[in-house]
């Protein structure tokens, strides 16, 4: 049996990937390309739609990714089929440093400071402390879990909540920092709305580590212009690439990063997948499996 790469790489990413899951997986054949229907195992990255459909002896398809969202909207993903996303320690340490260096860079005015540089403005701000600023972390899966304690180190004030945990209002209210890294799914689709914003402390700041789609733009857009947010951190957007044309790239309170907030890393992710793939072929049970129906 073989195992499909089903991805949207560029070449430099065929040329990262290939070789660390083929070191990771030796005696299994990697194929790039459906040349047969002897396929067993499908491991993906944004695939194109309907790459997996008709593939009868599918046993397991291993996102590349930790966010299924995309995958799960293909309608021709073998419904019976076993999915485990991408769970990856070096993952959560790389989100973890992206939330601290926006909780940082926030608490202190560093991206005031870089914008005061760009027109040569010489001017001190208060110097506030870590253990005066409250930051909110919306989604506790492995990723949140990992940034709260990260922040927690640092000395902010942190506070979570995950979906179905109770209202968000409160929380939402006492921040000074509101950091998502919620799942996409139906139930956080437009999440953070004019309403939403509305809950939030005024002047607060929004990071987005998350999923584009959970972002009414218009609305945030609405909430920096009136004052009700300070300054919006964003690494995902609903169309990515972010369009040339999109006003979030010259908005002076948003900080545009190009979905990097945690890149998947070949040489962690591989063993991932390579100690999932050999679950499989040895009957031991399966790591990281979605739950259909509740969308991660
Ligand atoms: C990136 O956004 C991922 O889901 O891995």
């Amino acid at each position: 049996m073989s195992i499909l790469l089903a991805a949207d790489f560029d070449a430099s990413e065929w040329a990262a990937w290939l070789p660390a899951l083929q070191a990771a997986l030796p005696g299994e054949t990697l194929l790039r390309e459906r040349t047969g229907d002897d396929i067993d195992i499908a491991i993906v990255a944004n695939p194109p739609a309907g790459a997996l459909h008709g593939l009868p002896g599918l046993k397991l398809v291993q996102s590349l990714w930790a966010g299924v969202d995309k995958l799960l909207r293909d309608p021709t993903l073998p419904t019976g089929v076993p999915l485990a996303r991408m769970v990856d320690p070096a993952m959560n340490a790389a989100m973890a440093e992206t939330a601290l260096w926006a909780a940082l860079a926030l608490q202190r005015g560093f991206f005031d400071y870089a914008a005061q540089q760009r027109t040569g403005v010489w001017r001190q701000h208060g110097q506030r402390r870590a253990d005066e600023t409250r930051v909110a972390v919306l989604g506790l899966g492995q990723m949140g879990q990992t940034v709260a304690a990260r922040l927690a180190q640092q000395g902010f004030i942190v506070s979570g909540w995950r979906t179905g945990s109770g209202p968000v209002d409160g929380v939402l209210a006492e921040a000074d920092v509101v950091i998502s890294l919620l799942p996409l799914t139906p139930a956080t689709s437009g999440f953070f709305d004019r309403a939403r914003f509305a809950q939030m402390r005024r002047g607060a700041s929004f990071v987005n580590l998350a999923r584009g789609a959970q972002v009414v733009e218009a609305d945030l857009l609405s909430a920096l212009d009136d004052g009700q947010l300070s300054r919006a951190v964003l690494d995902v957007f609903a169309t990515e690439p972010l369009p040339t044309t999109h006003p979030f790239w010259q908005h002076p309170k948003v900080t545009v990063l190009p979905h990097v907030a945690a890149q998947t890393d070949p040489r962690s992710a591989a063993q991932v997948v390579a100690a999932n793939i050999r679950a499989l072929r040895s009957g031991q049970p399966l790591q990281h499996l979605v739950d259909r129906s509740r969308g991660y």
